[in-house]
């Protein structure tokens, strides 16, 4: 049988390093246990939402969670099927803004710039719809870019240029940063380029996007109108407490 090609934009979700992954979910593991702790609450049961191709899932489960993911990517949903085959039910397709699982779990994870992909309408949808998948005083973990420091690039590098080699393919992205009603966006128009001998042949271009950027203060107040009390800021998977030079905000808040 022919070997079904992957398409660029999935490829990296696949080729994603298995070890900044399990470093990345005994960080996440650390977390829950600080919440859990600090709420004197049990924290099992995790929605990854979205969650690609399930990259941290077996070192979740390993440490001893029950775990789920939702994506909009049916391809990515199909990879975490196969890559959990004991666990294929416990994996959706389905929009951040309105899934409804039936079902409410005691952390929701938004890792690695989950949030911000619609207008604002929509932005706090997906923060609304987190809060409705929560048990009282279960939690949601945010890993988004930090604002502040992403105006501060931008203000030295007008119009930046970023290239990603996915391995086969190589994306390049061209940035840019948009104020709409004094919302900040970060504008992406990414392009996907072959890897032909020493030449990249253009393959395909991603719809320009735009990602809502947030400040630490801004998020926090969302969260609030969302129905969830703030626990923690740290700058980008350390414990330490967040500055305007981090390039990743982890934020932790608990369901009221
Ligand atoms: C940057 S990736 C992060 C995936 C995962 N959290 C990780 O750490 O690998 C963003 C994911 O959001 C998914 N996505 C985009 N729009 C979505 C939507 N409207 N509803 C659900 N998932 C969506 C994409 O398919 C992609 O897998």
């Amino acid at each position: 049988m022919p070997k079904k090609s992957i398409p660029p934009e999935i490829e990296w979700h696949i080729k994603f390093d298995k070890i900044v992954s399990e470093r990345e979910a005994i960080y996440i593991d650390a977390l829950i246990r600080m919440a859990s702790r600090h709420l004197n609450t049990e924290l099992n049961s995790i929605l990854d939402a979205p969650c690609g191709n399930g990259r941290l899932h077996e070192f979740l489960r390993n440490y001893g969670y029950d775990v789920y993911g939702i994506d909009i990517n049916e391809e990515l949903i199909e990879q975490a099927r196969i890559s959990s085959s004991d666990h294929a039910d416990s994996y959706f397709v389905g929009d951040l803004r309105n899934f409804d699982l039936n079902k409410k779990f005691d952390a929701y994870l938004s890792w690695y710039n989950s949030l911000g992909y619609f207008d604002e309408k929509g932005n706090i949808a997906v923060l609304n719809n987190a809060a409705k998948h929560l048990k009282k005083n279960g939690i949601i973990i945010l890993d988004i870019p930090n604002k502040e420091l992403a105006l501060e690039y931008i203000s030295n590098n007008p119009k930046p240029i970023f290239y990603n080699d996915c391995g086969k393919y190589v994306a390049i992205e061209h940035g840019g940063i948009e104020f709409v009603d004094k919302i900040c966006y970060r504008i992406r128009d990414e392009k996907f380029y072959e890897k032909v001998g020493n030449d990249l042949v253009f393959l395909k271009a991603h719809p320009v996007n735009k990602i809502r950027l947030y400040s630490e203060e801004e998020l926090i107040k969302q969260l609030s109108k969302s129905g969830f009390r703030h626990l923690y800021s740290f700058s980008g998977k350390t414990f330490a407490d967040l500055n305007k030079s981090a390039k990743q905000m982890i934020i932790v808040a608990a369901k009221k």
